[in-house]
């Protein structure tokens, strides 16, 4: 007799689509069975519904100070998000404060996230100074074994140039770690930021300024930089929010020839094109790098069975005021900065649902590579396969049941976000969890997050998988 078991669902993991029953013991699965043929204390009726295994976001920015503000969504709503979104884990990104070691920031994480979250949770160890690279053996025994790097955010003091970049690839290939990039170039974005920060065409183009100062090769451009790195050093790279069709060639390139390189897409850059920016409040969706265009978002698409392994939010929300600070002057002469708006989306949310009804529903990608882009993958390349991203025994039991007959319009009440706007708006989704289980326990029932924010732990990850 188990504590529960989850019974005649339609288990999908990467691999199989079997109906079946899951046996759940001490958070653990114990056992995964024919329909209703196991026995529990507790029995939560599947039929009809899809099992999967928890979605993990590898990457997030809850209560983040960002941009002169900080960002809205904090370990409370944003892991309440994730819950309802099908999400078990999430992995942040600490960033030492100025002067501050990668000690200090993963303590500082910890407070943000101890006692305030329903799903379990993890970060990346954000290197913006040449001292952090002492830090990095003891971070991997601490259970952090995965590091991120800026190519911009000078203003934030984050970024880091080619020489630290190396010196990080080198220790990943020395130590087995993975360094994650902010790919876009610098220098060329800085020049065409200069170029169009005038008055008159500010007036003129207002927030498709964003899009006309990014254009595609400021991302390729880093990306190929970055792959360069990688390739010389041997060290373990990934490529974060990648939004371009030039990024994926290059990253399908690199594979072929052998480079430890790995990328990520987020659901915005496959649902979103870049005439947002002319909608009248167009500026929201400012984020860094900004979506694109309908080819980038056909290449993308086409990227999720082959070089793009994982499919993450880049959840930074900032709510309709907080995306105000854009505005310069007063009365009639006022008019937007695009260089001062806050820079990120909410998506937590909304991450299975985007890729359940644009992917799955719409037949361009099966449930189960679903299962593989939001769990079975990020737990491989972050280090969690040996607890969690798939249905068998001794796993963790972090599940997501889907009643595929239920589907909700967007709107930012209906979701959990403290975001008042929601990128998807108005989409008809379906694939929000019905029920969600972090390690045997409901943190979501109906729809609605139930269950004590203490759920949530830090877990250790080990050194990220090969390949
Ligand atoms: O615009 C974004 N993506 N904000 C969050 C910070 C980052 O670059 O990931
Ligand atoms: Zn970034
Ligand atoms: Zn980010």
């Amino acid at each position: 007799m188990f504590e529960c078991v989850i019974r005649n669902g339609s288990i999908s993991t990467a691999n199989s689509t079997v109906v079946g029953d899951i046996g759940i013991s001490s958070g653990l699965i114990r056992e995964v069975g024919p329909a209703n043929s196991l026995t529990g204390v507790q029995t939560i009726d599947a039929t009809g519904m899809h099992v999967v295994p928890g979605a993990i976001d590898v990457h997030v920015h809850l209560e983040l100070p960002f941009c002169g503000t900080v960002s809205c969504d904090d370990f409370e709503s944003g892991s309440r998000s994730a819950a309802c979104g099908g999400v078990t884990t999430v992995i942040d990104f600490a960033i030492p404060s100025a002067g501050g070691t990668l000690l200090e920031a993963h303590d500082a994480w910890m407070k943000k996230a101890r006692g305030r979250s329903l799903v379990d949770f993890s970060w990346h160890m954000a290197i913006t100074r040449d001292e952090h690279l002492d830090e990095i053996g003891a971070m991997i025994r601490r259970g952090l074994p995965t590091f991120k790097e800026f190519m911009i955010y000078e203003a934030e003091g984050w970024n880091s140039d080619d020489g630290r970049m190396f010196r990080t690839l080198e220790a990943m290939a020395d130590l087995g770690g993975m360094l994650l990039v902010h790919a876009e170039s610098s220098r060329v974005l800085n020049e065409l930021i200069r170029r169009h920060h005038v008055p008159e065409l500010m007036r003129e183009h207002g927030a498709r300024l964003h899009t006309i100062t990014r254009p595609n090769f400021v991302e390729a451009e880093a990306i190929e930089r970055a792959i360069h790195w990688s390739r010389v050093t041997g060290g373990r790279l990934y490529v974060v929010h990648m939004s371009t069709a030039e990024g994926a060639d290059l990253v399908a390139a690199a594979q072929r020839q052998g480079v430890p390189v790995l990328a990520e897409t987020c659901a915005q850059y496959l649902c979103l094109d870049d005439s947002v920016f002319s909608k009248p409040d167009g500026h929201l969706f400012a984020c860094c790098p900004q979506v694109k265009g309908r080819a980038d978002i056909e290449r993308l698409w086409h990227a999720l069975t082959r070089e793009v392994s994982v499919v993450s939010t880049d959840t930074c929300s900032f709510t309709r005021e907080q995306k105000g600070m854009w505005m310069v002057g007063q009365g009639a002469d006022a008019y937007g900065d695009w260089t001062k708006i806050p820079m990120g989306l909410p998506g937590l949310d909304t991450l299975v649902p985007l890729l359940y009804t644009l992917g799955v529903e719409s037949g361009r990608i099966t449930l189960n590579q679903l299962v593989s882009l939001v769990s079975t993958n990020p737990a491989r390349v972050m280090g969690l396969s040996h607890i969690k991203g798939d249905i068998r025994p001794g796993m963790h039991a972090d599940l997501a049941i889907i009643d595929p007959e239920f589907r909700m319009t967007v709107s930012p009440e209906r979701l959990q976000s403290r975001c008042d706007w929601s990128p998807f708006d108005g989409m008809n989704l379906a694939g929000f969890s019905h029920t969600t289980l972090v390690r045997g326990v409901p943190v979501v029932r109906d729809h609605a997050p139930v269950g004590n924010l203490s759920h949530g732990r830090f877990v250790e990850r080990r050194l990220p998988d090969a390949g």
